[in-house]
Formats: structure tokens, sequence, C-alpha cells
């Protein structure tokens, strides 16, 4: 795990844009996706830069259950916002949140990934440690499936919501074992409030009790923080 320590958003957007634009020249295909606030600035670069995706796929971690695809809530939104309307990709997929048959759209969403291996993941990180939408105690082999979001996490992510009671109780997400395939990961994270997970990341032991402390056993991992994130690393 290489972790980048850098002044701001700003510049950790920046860094994450030139390891993806390296990655570009060297033909990758397929890029994962992730939403939140943290990713933000990297889309910026991207929306602003020559990077052309219109031969390439993208493959989104994860979508709430029960919100529909035009919700200004939806991660389908925030990615149409952030970057598919100005940054068309040939083929963009998102777990549907809305499918009937949930089960079988979680299946059919893990097909996907498996015609379409990621070649570079972007990740942010939550508070607890869940990636994408994978709470602390989930199996390090799980594939994609059906998330009960955990209390901190509404409450965190509440503040995207009129009330917390607006904030959906379900998630789909890929699972940690899709992620941990995918052939480099960049994981962003920003502010004191992920000190805590990002300590147990890197220098933690490896336990589904933070989700993202698997990341230690992927061999291509870049990890890039602003001072605050990094600020209970030793
Ligand atoms: C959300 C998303 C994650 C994201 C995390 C942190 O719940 N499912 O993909 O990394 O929580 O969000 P933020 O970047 O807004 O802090």
């Amino acid at each position: 795990m290489k972790v980048i320590t850098v002044k701001n958003a700003q510049e950790g957007g920046k860094i994450a844009f030139t390891l993806l634009k390296e990655k570009m020249t060297q033909g990758i295909q397929t890029l994962g996706l992730a939403t939140g606030s943290t990713p933000e600035t990297f889309y910026q670069e991207v929306r602003q830069s020559d990077l052309d995706f219109s031969e390439m796929t993208s493959i989104n971690l994860d979508e709430y259950v029960g919100l529909d695809q035009t919700s200004d809530q939806s991660y389908a939104y925030f990615m149409k916002e952030h970057l598919f309307d100005t940054k068309p990709f040939k083929m963009s997929y998102l777990p549907n949140g809305k499918a009937t048959d949930l089960e079988a759209a979680a299946k059919d969403y893990d097909r996907i990934i498996a015609e379409n291996p990621i070649d570079f993941q972007i990740l942010g990180i939550g508070r607890n440690g869940h990636i994408g939408f994978n709470e602390p105690g989930t199996s390090f082999d799980e594939t994609t499936h059906i998330v009960d979001l955990a209390p901190s996490t509404i409450e965190a992510n509440s503040r995207f919501f009129d009330s917390i009671d607006d904030v959906p109780k379900q998630a789909m997400s890929m699972g940690i074992a899709s992620i941990m395939a995918s052939k480099t990961i960049v994981l962003l994270a920003f502010g004191s409030e992920k000190a805590d997970a990002i300590k147990g990341m890197v220098e933690g032991s490896v336990t589904e009790d933070l989700p993202a402390s698997v990341l230690q056993n992927h061999d291509d991992v870049i990890v890039i923080v602003d001072e605050a994130a990094a600020s209970k690393l030793a």
C-alpha cells in the first residue's frame, strides 16, 4: 500500500487524475467508479481534461435501494452530474436499486463485472472503514449484495438529504471480492473524520471489522490522503 499525503482535496484529485491518465496511455478498458463527496475533485479534473472515454466502460460501486435514477440523491444522478454528462463512456453500469428482484439484479451485476474486469478502481472510505457500501462485518468473499446500512453511515450520508428519515436504509454494493479483483486501486480520503479509518486501514490488522483493511492484501493500492486524514498515522 503506497500512501501519498497531499495538502488538500484539490491536490488529491489532481494526483488521482494523473494516475488515471498514465494508466489510460497503457490502454486500460474499464474504470471502477465511486460516489460521495471525496472523489468530487477527481471528477472535476477529469471533466476539465481532454481524456476520452467513448471506447471505455465504467462500473460503479454501489447504489441506494429504492431511489429512482432521476432522484437527485441517487448515485446514478450523481454520476451523470459529475462525469457522464460531460464525459460519456461507451457503457456505464450502476447497480439497479429499483429492481423488483434485487437478488437477481445483484447476480446480474456480478456477471457484468466478470465480463468487464476492472482495471482502475477509485474508492472513498466511510468513517467506519467501509468501502463501497461494504459495512464492518462483511465477508471478504462477498460479491454484489444488498446491504443494511449501518446507523453511522445513514447519519453520515444524511447531510445530502432533507432529513435523516429520507436516507434509504439499504443499498446494493459491489462486494469486497470484486473490489479486490481490480488491477489498480486508488483510495482517496480527506478530513479528520476519516483519520481513524485510515489508521486502521494502513496500520491495523486485516479484519472484517474494518473492511478497508483488506486492501493490505492487494499489491497495487495507492492511498491519497490529506494531512487531516493522515493525522493518526505513525
Ligand atoms: C458512502 C459511499 C462510499 C463512500 C463513503 C464516503 O456511503 N457508499 O462509496 O466512499 O460513503 O463518503 P464521502 O466521500 O462523502 O465521505
